[in-house]
């Protein structure tokens, strides 16, 4: 097997904690032979900005660029509340992002059975849920020009941002969306508001389009409005909805939130495939921050990060047997009763970063 390069960027806060735990899951599995990854290491967020005074060094994107898949944890913390505006450790992930052009969020909610307590809906609403949500990140109203504000005097200003999508844009996130779903439950919703706007008419005209290319995939059209109605309703409706920036990046909380904790939600974000190679860029990182208030305490939630290294076997190295191992490992660590502070229950032991990373880890080899 060809060795595979990951690049591992921790950032701060609990990133750092929490890629300890799949570091020692690559070792595992490189020992085993299993996956042949070599690993890299780089800086990102406020530990770039202490060593090089900016958010990530051109070396570390470089670097990004050249790696099989980049494994982020979490970059932020009030100690670069005031490095300026463009060092942030924010605009790493934006940097980041934009030079791997990884165009495609997916966002899976899966309800463990052992957690279906912690959903805030009815168990039988959630258990056993599995919806992958795939958001269009890099189009829309978050970048669409003129975005601005304007003075008009009189105490009066007007705000502007503009919701732009064309066709190749739309065409592209729908193929993955559709990919997708032959490799779970053959189904896909598209969710727009093209009742009242314009890139909503465009964007259900090309999905509708990229749908007769996959006639073997059940294809059904909603409101993004009465998406999220439906995802508190029934969710298990749903397997693969995809939908654009803005509707997405509400949508996918939304639908995280059925699960429980922010402590277990991993994500991935894809490129377009390379026509030589036909490799992706890809990006994989827990959905959840820094934690400041619980960083250097070894009590960090470790599974996000873990499942999205999960998520960088099944969708950057074709490991399915692999990944869907780890996430094995995951739901029986759960179903064992161990909890993190996070994810606990009333009547259970909870356990540290390193005891839940180390608990994976020993189902895996099991
Ligand atoms: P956060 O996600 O870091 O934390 C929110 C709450 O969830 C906290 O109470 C935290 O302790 C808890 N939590 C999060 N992940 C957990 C885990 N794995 N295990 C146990 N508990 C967990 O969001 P917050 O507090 O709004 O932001 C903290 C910092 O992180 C800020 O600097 C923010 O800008 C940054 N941030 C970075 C992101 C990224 O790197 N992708 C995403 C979101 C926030
Ligand atoms: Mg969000």
């Amino acid at each position: 097997m060809a060795s595979q390069t990951l690049l591992l960027l921790p950032g701060d806060g609990i990133g750092t904690e929490i890629m300890v735990e799949v570091e020692k899951l690559i070792d595992w599995t490189n020992a085993e032979g299993l996956t042949d990854f070599s690993t890299d290491h780089g800086l990102v967020g406020g530990a770039a900005y202490d060593a090089h005074q900016v958010a990530v060094s051109e070396d570390d994107v470089e670097k990004a660029r050249a790696a099989d898949a980049v494994i982020f944890g979490a970059v932020g913390g009030p100690k670069w509340d005031n490095v300026p505006y463009e060092h942030r450790p924010e605009a790493a992930l934006l940097r980041l992002r934009k030079e791997l052009g990884v165009f495609a969020n997916l966002r899976p909610a899966i309800c463990y059975p052992a957690l279906a307590e912690a959903s805030s809906l009815k168990r039988e609403l959630v258990e056993g849920l599995d919806i992958l949500i795939v958001r269009e990140l890099t189009g829309g109203v978050y970048f669409g020009e003129p975005k601005e504000i304007t003075d008009l005097g009189d105490g009066q200003k007007r705000a502007i941002d503009t919701q732009v999508y064309e066709t190749y844009e739309i065409d592209r996130i729908a193929r993955v969306a559709f990919d997708l779903a032959r490799t779970r439950s053959n189904k896909v919703h598209s969710a727009d508001k093209k009742n009242v706007m314009k890139s909503g008419v465009l964007w259900d005209e090309v999905v509708r389009g990229v749908a007769k290319d996959y006639p073997d995939v059940a294809f059904e059209h909603i409101l993004a409005d009465n998406a999220a109605m439906q995802l508190v309703r029934n969710p298990k409706q749903f397997d693969v909805m995809v939908t654009d920036n803005l509707f997405g990046d509400i949508l996918s909380d939304a639908a995280a939130m059925l699960t429980g904790s922010l402590g277990m939600l991993p994500s991935a974000s894809l490129g377009a495939p390379d026509p030589a190679t036909g490799k992706r860029k890809a990006f994989y990182e827990p959905v959840h921050g820094s934690a400041p208030d619980i960083a250097g305490k070894g009590i960090a939630n470790p599974i996000a990060m873990i499942a999205s290294f999960a998520m960088a076997l099944r969708y950057s190295f074709n490991m399915i047997e692999l990944a869907d191992r780890v996430d094995a490992a995951i739901a029986d660590v759960l179903a064992d009763g161990l909890r993190t502070g996070d994810i606990a229950q009333d009547n259970r032991k909870t356990v540290g970063t390193e005891e839940m990373g180390a608990a994976i880890l020993a189902k895996l080899k099991a």
